[in-house]
């Protein structure tokens, strides 16, 4: 019999050079988005925004980080410098999940991050329950103070991750996953 717990048991995630057209419709994009909205999120902060990467702006952003990444290192060579160029155009759509910090608040930084960070899991998580795939990724771009700048990032604003969505274009098998009794333990007093 079939678990309610299939759709996380079977999660994984798509890299994204294997995700390609077709994106989620404008209807399911909207829906999976509220979907994902929904939150912990201790103070009520919405400490969260999202950014949608979309179309020819993809390619135009992934052209700028290659630019910057060859500033950061004139050595990169040129497959890196594609790599970065390329990044980008494979899923449809992207989504830049921001957190965005209220540092006068008394709930501690890291626990605005993370409401921000089951946001993008959410997006992972809903994207695959949608027949789609989804990556999310950080890499250097998501700490850079110039790629922030040209993202409209404010001062306490941060880039949680790049969660690339789409269709994957081949069967990805599934990683190892670690093994519950190697994690698990019970505290006794
Ligand atoms: C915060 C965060 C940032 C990540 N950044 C990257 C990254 O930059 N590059 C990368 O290859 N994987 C990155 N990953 C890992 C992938 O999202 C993903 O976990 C991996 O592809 C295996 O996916 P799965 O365990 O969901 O199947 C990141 C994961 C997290 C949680």
């Amino acid at each position: 019999m079939s678990s309610p717990l299939q759709p996380l048991l079977q999660r994984h995630s798509v890299p994204v050079a294997q995700l390609g057209g077709p994106g989620p419709d404008e209807a399911t994009l909207r829906a999976l988005l509220e979907a994902a909205i929904r939150v912990p999120d201790h103070g009520k902060l919405v400490p969260f925004r999202l950014l949608l990467l979309r179309g020819d702006d993809k390619l135009r952003f992934g052209e700028r980080l290659a630019v910057l990444a060859e500033a950061r290192d004139p050595a990169l060579p040129d497959s890196k410098r594609e790599k970065e160029r390329r990044r980008y155009t494979f899923a449809p759509v992207v989504v830049v999940v921001v957190a965005r910090i209220d540092i006068g608040s008394k709930v501690p930084e890291i626990e605005q991050r993370l409401s921000a960070g089951c946001v993008a899991y959410n997006l992972v998580l809903g994207a695959t329950q949608l027949g789609l795939g989804a990556q999310w990724l950080t890499g250097w771009a998501a700490y850079d103070g110039e790629v922030a700048r040209m993202l409209g990032l404010g001062a306490h604003e941060h880039v949680t991750g790049f969660v690339h969505i789409g269709t994957p274009q081949m069967d990805v098998p599934d990683r190892d996953r670690p093994a519950l009794d190697d994690l698990l333990g019970t505290w006794t007093a």
